[in-house]
């Protein structure tokens, strides 16, 4: 099978490249901004021109930066909108399929029970806008083509969120962290072991479909689970105890330019029932990923 990842080098993309070739020994074409910068329509098809024919696109990249996002929205739209729609067209013109990552910022976060994939989408933001109009223009290009929703991704490169808490807990007596924003973390690596179960297994899966660790939680919640792992395993932290900061008021002090959703977990049943076993929960992924991580703490950290 010949797969050609876009974002390459991101935190999911560099990884899925890995697995890709390790695995499955797939002939993998890996692109990054370099090679296909999203930004110019002509780079993305001479890019895939040069590709020739593939079975399967799958695009990890985006503008991610939230804030940014929102002082430029012309160029949030073309890179997470507009080329994914190109890139389907391309790839349905070659008869491939494209799996494409999207967001829980696509919806509002008003509703408090997991969002389904047939909730109504809302974004109120540049970013969840702009991701939306990739849902829609990817759906357009083909119906056949996969839109997997994930959300609080942590686990690879510097660990996301979790990783960022224990590196400060390591240096710093006091951190706050925000308490009323809730919603569901992904683990990189499962998030990848998903990708290669749908595109090897499950290739007939379309439309869009929820990815994330089971059971929902707080960022606070979040933060003092990795905490409380890394207190457990020896490491000689400063603080162990979170504290609390309200989404607005960090808001305020970080001067974010972007809303986010207040409660955006995403139901991940659809894929349960497909795959035919419920992602592992978030704790045991956390746990997971602090215990693998530590030789990393370690090495950061001046004891
Ligand atoms: N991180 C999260 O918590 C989260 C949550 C929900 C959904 N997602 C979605 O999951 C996907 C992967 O996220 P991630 O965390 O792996 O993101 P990431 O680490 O920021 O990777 C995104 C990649 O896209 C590339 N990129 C940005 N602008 C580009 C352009 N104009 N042309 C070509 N490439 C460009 C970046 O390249 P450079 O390094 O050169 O900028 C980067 O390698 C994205 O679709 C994101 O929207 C992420």
């Amino acid at each position: 099978m010949k797969v050609i990842v876009a974002g390459a080098h991101g935190n999911v993309g560099s990884l899925c490249v890995q697995r890709l070739r390790q695995r499955h020994g797939c002939e993998v074409i890996a692109l990054g901004r370099r090679e296909m910068d999203l930004a110019h329509d002509e780079a993305i098809r001479s890019a895939l021109a040069a590709a020739g024919d593939f079975d399967l696109l799958i695009n990890c990249a985006a503008w991610t930066e939230v804030d940014a996002c929102e002082a430029d929205p012309e160029k949030a739209a073309r890179i997470n909108g507009h080329a994914v729609g190109l890139m389907g067209s391309v790839a349905a013109d070659r008869r491939a399929r494209m799996i494409h990552l999207s967001t829980d910022y696509v919806f509002d976060g008003s509703q408090t029970v997991p969002y389904r994939e047939e909730d109504p989408t809302g974004p109120i933001s540049v970013y969840g806008a702009s991701k939306r109009l990739g849902e829609e223009r990817l759906l357009a290009a083909s119906p056949d083509h996969l839109v997997l929703r994930v959300s609080w991704l942590f686990g690879s490169g510097t660990g996301g969120f979790p990783g960022w808490v224990i590196r400060q807990a390591l240096r710093s007596d006091t951190l706050r962290v925000v308490t009323d924003k809730w919603g569901s973390p992904t683990s990189v690596g499962d998030l990848v072991e998903a990708l290669e179960f749908l595109a090897f297994e499950a290739r007939e899966v379309r439309g869009p479909l929820h990815f994330c660790n089971s059971g929902l939680t707080s960022w606070q919640d979040w933060g003092q689970h990795a905490l409380d792992e890394a207190a457990a395993a020896g490491l000689p932290l400063r603080t162990t105890r979170l504290g609390g900061v309200t989404m607005s008021g960090l808001a305020a002090e970080a001067g974010w330019r972007a809303r986010r959703p207040v409660h955006s977990a995403l139901c991940n049943e659809r894929y349960a029932a497909l795959r035919g076993q419920t992602p592992r929960t978030w704790e045991k992924a956390v746990t997971d990923f602090v215990r693998k991580a530590l030789d990393s703490f370690a090495e950061t950290h001046e004891f």
